[in-house]
């Protein structure tokens, strides 16, 4: 008899492009003639006990503005999950809910940042944290990370870039390198930022999907300075695909934040929705097995990645990623015949593949390309099989 396992592997297997095409996502349906490797979506659906409640909610027609008896459900299943899948007690009413992390960075930097604060992030970075600053009115510093094998963290770089009131935004599982930062990193960064005088934005949105042997440590939990000194911010969003429904959790640890948050930041909470404050919920406490398919098949979908690039991009590499589903390729090695642009244009233009261009992860990220994995087996392979015949033709 197939197990659960087997029969998720054949269900994801068995998705087609045409049918992605036709749910019409923003990654499928935004480059009609492209295989789509870019925005940080998945394939695989909606695990059922969301969409049932989702269904259930909208039938009920409770889709006014956020009613505010949602608020702790969310608080206590979103605290359950953190408690036992990364043992990070926080109490449920430091959980507070605003429309997706992105409004949780605006927050942070307007509430528990001086205006002449900088915001400092270790790069290659998420892209919006490239441009974000300038519209809060901030200076950006890049510090870009060292590469070798993997990617590490420039302490020395870091503790002369950071000045009292400046925000390092701390992105881990860090997209879009997929690492994952030790405890022993971690200790040595918040110990940097206390000396500093600085504080730290921590964004774990992809805190639930870290591969076996890895542990995600959330920041503001390796010691009372770094629970002092950070916003955190986290969803249900990446790693059970609910993005479009608007809702992340900030994350204060210390009663001097939280008294901040009650005077400024209440009238944000209701900018999340109730669809999906009541989706985060049940992922946090009901979708916990399809979470576990879904990692187990982006497991097996990293190996193969890394036998494709082998085998059809020689001369290209990546870091394997500890966490996330996103990989970020160098390809700054790679021939690619005189074409004048970067590999991701030569990868749109010749191989009819639409990747992430590393360079809009800051300067660290020339030359590469991001590329999204949280596809079908068979489509991945058709990706990078794409890829490689552009490069031989
Ligand atoms: C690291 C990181 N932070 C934030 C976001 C955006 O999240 P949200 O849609 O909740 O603002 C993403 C989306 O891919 C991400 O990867």
């Amino acid at each position: 008899m197939a197990t659960p396992q087997t029969d998720a592997t054949a269900r994801f297997d068995a998705i087609t492009a045409g049918q992605l095409r036709s749910v019409g996502s923003l990654k499928w349906s935004e480059f009609p003639d492209m295989l789509p490797a870019w925005v940080a979506e998945m394939d695989f659906g909606l695990a059922q006990p969301i969409a049932a409640r989702v269904a259930e909610t909208v039938a009920s027609g409770r889709v006014g503005y956020l009613p505010n008896v949602l608020i702790p459900g969310m608080g206590r299943a979103a605290s359950a999950f953190m408690a036992e899948t990364h043992g990070w007690d926080v109490p449920a009413e430091w959980i507070r809910p605003v429309t997706d992390v992105l409004t949780a960075l605006e927050c942070t930097v307007r509430f528990f940042t001086p205006e002449t604060g900088r915001i400092v992030v270790m790069t290659p970075a998420y892209m919006p944290f490239m441009w974000l600053p300038a519209l809060y009115g901030r200076e950006l510093v890049q510090l870009p990370m060292v590469r070798a094998a993997s990617w590490d963290v420039d302490f020395a770089g870091l503790e002369d870039a950071l000045a009292p009131g400046d925000l390092l935004i701390l992105c881990n599982p860090h997209n879009p390198i997929g690492k994952v930062y030790t405890r022993a990193e971690l200790e040595r960064l918040a110990g940097i930022v206390e000396r500093r005088g600085a504080r730290v934005f921590a964004d774990e949105i992809h805190a639930p999907l870290v591969y076996d042997g890895g542990t995600h440590v959330p920041y503001a939990s390796v010691s009372a300075a770094a629970a002092g000194h950070t916003v955190t911010a986290t969803s249900a969003s990446k790693a059970w695909n609910l993005a479009g429904l608007k809702t992340a959790q900030l994350i204060l640890s210390n009663a001097a934040d939280a008294a901040v948050w009650k005077a400024k930041g209440g009238f944000k909470e209701h900018s999340a929705t109730p669809l999906g404050v009541v989706a985060n919920t049940v992922a946090y406490n009901d979708a916990r097995p399809w979470l576990a398919e879904v990692l187990a098949y982006l497991d097996r979908n990293r190996m193969l990645l890394a036998g494709l690039v082998a085998e059809q991009l020689p001369g290209a590499s990546f870091a394997m990623p500890e966490g996330t589903y996103l990989a970020f390729i160098d390809c700054n090695a790679l021939d690619l015949g005189g074409f004048e642009g970067t590999p991701t244009e030569f990868f749109a233009a010749r191989a009819g593949v639409a990747l992430t261009e590393g360079g809009l992860c800051g300067d660290a990220g020339k030359g590469f390309v991001r590329l999204n994995f949280a596809t079908p087996a068979p489509i991945l392979r058709q990706i990078v099989e794409q890829m490689g015949a552009a490069l031989r033709a």
